[in-house]
């Protein structure tokens, strides 16, 4: 079967942006999702084979109106990223019920949302899911409740989904980034937070988004046709390694 069609979401930048250009290289026709309309049409202009969608992927009407709108467009649907995400780095004493729900809003509510109104057409093409969630979803660390509880949620949500859509050929996985210097990263990266990430990764460097969204790419392939249910850490080593690595160095 031709893999010709893909929707990735937070496709205005980042991670999102690389993996729909490594898709357009690989022939596919790419629906972009964001909420940040200037942005997008910005991007999607510059491109051709795609359709800009604008929505919030937190909202179910609008994510509903975008998987008409994705799935008129495309015909079939071979391949969804649920990759839209948002950070929020703060101590757990001080993180308010609104933060906490505007980060699971996005970052789980979002990925369930999207799968289950593009379910009936990714079971009718036999296609691929592939949610992102993140190093800070697989290994706890401070600063971080709402955003690493909720990709620890999507970790699991993506094995749900798998039980469920293997019996209709759809595969579900999931790639936990090390660190990218997105806006998404740099927003709540200091150089303290830089120079620990670079102590603690096997391969001391941050990630690049084009480096993610290969993972993502072979996912989404054929080449991968025998693999669901499964997270993939693209981290430089870090989610494999044990504290003391830097003291443990010559
Ligand atoms: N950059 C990193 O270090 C890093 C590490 C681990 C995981 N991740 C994950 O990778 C994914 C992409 O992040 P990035 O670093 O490229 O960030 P980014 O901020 O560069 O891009 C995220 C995009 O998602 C869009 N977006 C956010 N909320 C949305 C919503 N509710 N609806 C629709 N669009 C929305 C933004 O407008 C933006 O274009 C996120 O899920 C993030 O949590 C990133």
């Amino acid at each position: 079967m031709t893999r010709s069609t893909a929707i990735v979401t937070g496709a205005a930048r980042g991670i999102g942006l690389a993996t729909t250009d490594l898709f357009l290289a690989e022939g596919r026709r790419v629906v972009m999702v964001d909420r940040d309309a200037d942005e997008l049409a910005a991007v999607a202009e510059a491109r051709t084979n795609v359709l800009p969608v604008t929505c919030d992927v937190s909202d179910p009407a609008a994510v509903a109106a975008m998987a008409e709108a994705a799935l008129t467009d495309l015909g079939e649907v071979h391949a969804l990223v649920n990759n839209a995400g948002v950070a929020d780095f703060g101590p757990i004493d001080d993180c308010s019920f609104d933060t906490w729900r505007r980060v699971m809003a996005t970052n789980l509510d979002g990925v369930f949302l999207c799968s289950q109104a593009l379910a009936p057409a990714l079971k009718a093409a036999k296609g691929a899911v592939v949610n992102i969630a993140s190093i800070s979803g697989l290994r706890a660390s401070t600063l971080r409740v709402a955003y690493g509880t909720s990709k620890a949620a999507v970790i699991h949500l993506t094995q749900q989904q798998a039980a469920e859509w293997g019996e209709h050929g759809v595969r579900v996985n999931c790639v936990c980034p090390g660190p990218v210097r997105t806006k998404l990263a740099m927003a709540v990266h200091t150089q303290d937070i830089i120079d620990a990430y670079h102590d603690a990764i096997p391969l001391n460097r941050y990630g690049s988004e084009r480096e993610i969204a290969e993972v993502i790419a072979f996912l989404c392939s054929d080449r991968a046709s025998y693999v669901t249910g499964q997270h993939i850490a693209a981290d430089g080593g870090f989610e494999s390694t044990g504290v003391g690595l830097p003291a443990l160095r010559k």
